[in-house]
């Protein structure tokens, strides 16, 4: 079995992986998400003291374990640097009294790996990565061969929800309160306009929307909440339009067998929706991850870890290093 810490964010969670069948024995999480919910954004110092509370409270209930580990997976890159750190100090202080070799694990390759969670491996794929920091398309060959095929400029798919949420005072993370309003709103009340919809980039933007929903709510007189309603509904449609014409452009005379969308954002209703018409008229198969293991979580860092093991992907414990910004 593989033991396997994430705390590149805000969730606390350790898995435990058989390698034999991908079978997932052991999960939990924390979510610090109603803490940081206060502040309208993740604190990373407060995050980070969090972790060191919740992980070792997490790792109590899994020495039962311990005698049948192989190795210890983490999470290392990317994330923010002070509360990967927690995850990490606790992976090598456990490789070393256990005697267990370390497998670093990068996020991203973890989230695609959520979709093979207690199943095979499927690769190649094509997938959408839609998460708080990253918003990429993604051709997948194989463990060591990704391939970006677009991403974003600015601020992330997910980032966008959190702050148009944070402007109508709605909380964090905001994709949830976002979808929720977006069901109660009209979504031509507000024409906004899709980015970079007339450029032949093959890239993301998310911060001109921002904008453009900021100064029509500092348009409004009163923000009822049908007006908040009607702005949700009407950027939340945006928001998707934009990634769905990129897809289109991406793949226009390319033929696709397998699409996984992942990430916290994947969770998004009306994105999954435009998804699977895509898939369909593409005659593509659409593979989504369990709503649970959507956002971050160490079951899919245990996964992608099982694969890391089979190709013997370990490193040794004074080299490995944190690394907030790497993408693969
Ligand atoms: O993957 P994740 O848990 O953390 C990162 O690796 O960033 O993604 C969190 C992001 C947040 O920005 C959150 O607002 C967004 O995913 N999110 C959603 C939804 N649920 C979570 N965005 C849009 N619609 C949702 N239903
Ligand atoms: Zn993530």
């Amino acid at each position: 079995m593989i033991l396997s810490i994430e705390s590149s964010c805000d969730d606390s969670s350790i898995a435990i992986t058989r390698i034999k069948d991908n079978k997932l024995i052991f999960h939990k999480k924390i979510s610090q998400e109603l803490i940081h919910s206060k502040y309208g954004g993740v604190v990373p110092e407060l995050a980070a003291r969090l972790h060191a509370v919740a992980l070792p409270n997490i790792l109590e209930e899994t020495k039962k374990y311990f005698d049948d580990l192989k190795a210890i997976a983490v999470t290392n890159e990317p994330g923010l640097s002070v509360t990967l750190v927690e995850g990490v100090v606790m992976a090598k202080a456990l490789a070393v009294s256990l005697g267990l070799p370390i497998l670093p694990i990068n996020h991203l390759k973890g989230h695609i790996y959520s979709l093979f969670i207690e199943d095979e491996t499927r690769f190649p794929m094509d997938v959408l990565l839609v998460s708080g920091g990253h918003t990429q398309i993604l051709h997948v060959e194989d463990y060591d061969n990704i391939k970006i095929i677009a991403t974003t400029l600015d601020d992330s798919f997910g980032e966008s929800f959190d702050k148009v949420s944070k402007m109508l005072g709605g909380g964090y993370p905001g994709g949830p309160v976002i979808q929720e309003y977006s069901q109660k709103g009209d979504v031509n009340r507000f024409l906004y306009t899709v980015p970079l919809s007339n450029s032949p980039k093959m890239a993301f933007s998310y911060s001109g929307l921002k904008n453009q929903v900021r100064l029509s709510i500092e348009k409004e007189e009163v923000l009822s909440e049908q007006v908040k309603a009607d702005i949700c509904a009407s950027f939340q449609k945006t928001a998707v339009e934009h990634l769905m014409q990129k897809l289109k452009k991406a793949y226009k005379n390319r033929q696709i067998k397998n699409f996984g969308v992942v990430g916290g954002a994947s969770a998004n209703l009306h994105l999954r929706s435009r998804l699977e018409a895509f898939c369909k008229e593409k005659n593509a198969a659409l593979h989504v991850a369990k709503l649970e293991y959507c956002s971050d979580n160490a079951a899919m860092i245990g996964r992608c870890a099982v694969d890391a093991y089979k190709l013997k992907k370990f490193k040794d414990i004074d080299k490995i290093n944190i690394s907030p910004r790497s993408s693969f």
